[in-house]
């Protein structure tokens, strides 16, 4: 199965943004995956809509914007603006999550629902279908560099058989990736890896880029 990498910048050297970002291309990253805290929803802040408009003009990579953020209906057009390709809002801050993804699929870009660690696929009965992304947190959403939730594969295998036939609704997993376990991710059934700190962490971006693009399944 083919598969896309997506460094999350978070983990990046903002003093020296676009040479990192400048790095990630060369190491053959598909997406960028930008982390939106708010903390509200989780314990932390990161950044919003003008600095994903920055990124947007240092790169021409898909922006994969992940709202960790409260009520992100108010600002999904703000997002789009700032040149995301795909929004991803959390099904624990929505309440009319239907309305919110078709919502951001109108204003012409791709949706995506993520779940945290404990929330069950079930949850993503009644949306999946009208998704173009599911996003499985293998770590509790606020912060980069932590550990790896094992649980997570299973929960990949089963977003990957909820998906229905004929729909190419991407399966991403985000938190605590590194090029060990990018193989048995993509057999458990993902086809986005992020990464943040495997990646701008890593002594070679370059290198730790093209190592996760290489990983061998089990
Ligand atoms: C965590 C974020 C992740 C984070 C991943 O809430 O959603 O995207 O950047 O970082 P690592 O790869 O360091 O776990
Ligand atoms: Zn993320």
């Amino acid at each position: 199965m083919t598969y896309k990498v997506a460094p999350s910048v978070l983990a990046a050297d903002f003093t020296k943004l676009d040479e990192q970002v400048k790095c990630a291309e060369k190491g053959g990253a598909d997406w960028l995956h930008l982390d939106i805290m708010d903390g509200h929803f989780v314990p932390n802040m990161t950044f919003g809509p003008m600095i994903v408009s920055v990124i947007n003009k240092m790169s021409d990579l898909h922006l994969d914007v992940h709202l960790m953020i409260d009520n992100p209906d108010s600002y999904l057009e703000d997002f789009v603006d700032a040149g995301a390709d795909s929004l991803t809002v959390h099904y624990e801050a929505v309440v009319h999550l239907n309305r919110t993804i078709n919502h951001i699929k109108s204003l012409g870009i791709e949706a995506g629902v993520a779940i945290n660690p404990s929330t069950p696929t079930d949850s993503l009965k009644e949306i999946i279908s009208d998704a173009d992304l599911v996003l499985v947190m293998s770590v509790n959403a606020g912060f980069g560099g932590q550990k790896f939730i094992e649980s997570s594969y299973r929960k990949l295998s089963e977003v990957r058989s909820m998906i229905p036939k004929g729909r190419a609704i991407h399966v991403e997993v985000d938190g605590g990736v590194t090029p060990e376990n990018a193989g048995r991710l993509v057999e458990c059934g993902a086809n986005v890896l992020v990464a943040g700190t495997s990646i701008f962490k890593a002594p070679d971006i370059v290198a730790a880029i093209s190592r996760m693009k290489s990983a061998k399944e089990f």
